[in-house]
């Protein structure tokens, strides 16, 4: 993307450099995350206002210890180090790091010795997030100390001259209270950034940019239901019209109407056509007695790339398969990722634009989910669908344990139904990440009324997550939980017994399959 004005974050691993980006992004500024091991001519190329050094788990005395292949406090644009990147400026410029220094975590009080540009604004004592082994004993010649604290004699430094800065501190954590005063002034007052990076300003670049690639060809748009394709496809929609095609493959493992639902929002809400295509007979029988959870897996994308070539040849212009990618996928970070992309395959539309001879075109790759969300209220996607939770591509052929069929199908829609049903009631749908329910294929006794029962049993799921990599289980209200159960076992035949998982990411995963 064509912006004139940006950071880059520099990556030496820190679980925080995400949030640095997040932070930043929020404060009105484009920035691209870059491996610590980044070339400084592709560096020049991008042409940043300004470096962040991230933090990260190494010491800077370590053998092995990330250190860039160049000098970057050379580069003439103004540098801040964060933890990790404040001990590689001293040791880089001299200053003296203490390996042997006490570990500082949590909260502790900084004390500003300077008002100056970084601290602008921000209170003489406040409240800031330590996560640090080493610390620095000492500045490197012609840098002074600009904040200390009770434990870290050298908590910042500043060299005015060549505008380079070192806190020990993380401000882009929450609990650094007034972390966002004094990023927005590395910004603002140090880099002398101007540009306003929103929403707005995304979609006019956006709509140019897509303009300019697709020229006269057609664009294709697989609609999962999901709130990155369909933000995604209002987005091309605003940027070329009706020379967007948009498919919605309904395999019939879809939530309980949701393939009208996605049929209304774009045809009354936006006047965007799609085409849903009834492919359910072909999935059902494909999947007919498969109850290994990789095989039914291989066969929901394998069909569902069948159903979506033959739809998508029918469109002669077609060059062009819009993918909702997102930053977080692209950054090629230094920070260790969860095993569990590699724990199941996941189903996209992968392959496809290869066999098809599409280009990909994927307008997202810079964003973070929540701006993607931003986004699309931006292009007036109603709110209840983009705080909409995420849903897995094979749905809810990943959520009947063992082989499917479609009267389990219509048994765990309708469950699943009732459970956002009570959860949206009790105004708890946007606390929770991820909600749905499961049916396993275990029959127990049950009496209603005076007669024995012997059926299914359901499962309530709820996490909350940041990104899906770890979740926690959600500690929903015993009397909505109660309100819940009766209502599934009230209404829906075929279940009798209704459990709540309890069950973590790690060691969990939070689909079952
Ligand atoms: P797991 O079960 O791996 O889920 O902990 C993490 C997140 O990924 C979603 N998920 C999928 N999404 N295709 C998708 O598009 C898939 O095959 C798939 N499997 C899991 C899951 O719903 C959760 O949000």
């Amino acid at each position: 993307m064509n912006i004139s004005e940006k950071i880059v974050i520099l990556d030496f691993g820190s679980q925080y450099t995400q949030l640095i980006a997040r932070k930043v992004r929020e404060l009105g500024v484009y920035c691209e995350i870059h491996p610590f091991s980044v070339k400084l001519e592709a560096l020049q190329d991008i042409n940043p206002n300004g470096l962040i050094l991230s933090g990260g788990p190494s010491s800077v005395f370590e053998s092995d210890a990330p250190i860039p292949g160049f000098n970057v406090f050379e580069l003439g644009i103004p540098v801040l180090g964060i933890c990790y990147g404040l001990q590689l400026t001293a040791y880089q410029l001299g200053g003296e790091v203490d390996k042997a220094a006490k570990r500082e975590y949590g909260r502790a009080t900084l004390r500003i010795d300077s008002f100056d540009d970084l601290f602008d604004g921000v209170n003489a004592a406040t409240t800031v997030w330590m996560s640090h082994g080493d610390a620095l004993t000492a500045p490197p010649k012609g840098f002074e100390i600009i904040a200390h604290s009770d434990n870290s004699p050298v908590c910042a430094i500043r060299s005015a001259d060549k505008q380079i800065f070192g806190v020990q501190f993380h401000p882009e954590v929450h609990h650094s209270e007034q972390g966002n005063i004094i990023l927005n002034n590395f910004l603002r007052k140090i880099c002398k950034v101007e540009a306003i990076w929103s929403p707005t300003s995304f979609i006019e670049q956006a709509i140019a940019d897509i303009r300019e690639k697709v020229g006269d060809g057609g664009v294709i748009c697989a609609l999962s239901g999901g709130v990155d394709s369909t933000v995604l496809a209002v987005l091309l929609h605003k940027a070329i019209g009706d020379k967007l095609h948009c498919i919605h493959v309904d395999s019939g493992l879809m939530r309980l109407n949701e393939s009208r639902q996605i049929y209304d929002l774009f045809k009354h809400h936006f006047d965007i056509s799609v085409d849903i295509i009834d492919a359910e007979k072909l999935f059902l029988d494909a999947l007919s007695g498969v109850s290994d959870p990789e095989k039914k897996r291989k066969i929901i994308g394998n069909k569902f790339i069948e159903v979506f070539e033959v739809e998508a040849t029918k469109f002669n212009d077609a060059k062009w398969l819009a993918q909702g990618t997102l930053y977080p996928d692209v950054i090629e970070s230094v920070s260790v990722k969860g095993p569990s992309a590699t724990i199941k395959s996941h189903h996209n539309v992968g392959g496809l634009p290869e066999k098809m001879n599409l280009k990909i075109i994927e307008p997202f790759r810079e964003l973070f989910k929540d701006e993607v969300r931003a986004v699309g209220r931006e292009l007036g996607v109603p709110e209840w669908f983009v705080n909409r939770h995420p849903f897995p591509g094979p749905g809810l052929g990943i959520r009947i344990l063992g082989d499917i069929t479609k009267d389990k199908i219509v048994t765990l829609q309708k469950a699943d139904e009732i459970y956002l049903d009570e959860i949206r009631n009790a105004g708890l749908y946007d606390e929770i990440w991820q909600a749905f329910a499961v049916l396993l294929p275990v029959k127990s006794v049950g009496v209603m009324g005076d007669e024995r029962t012997y059926e299914n049993t359901a499962v309530l799921r709820a996490v909350t997550s940041v990104d899906g990599m770890t979740a926690d289980w959600y500690p929903m209200p015993y009397e909505v939980l109660a309100r819940m159960s009766n209502r599934i076992i009230n209404e829906v035949r075929g279940i009798n017994r209704v459990v709540y998982d309890i069950t973590s990411k790690p060691p969990g995963t939070i689909e079952w399959e």
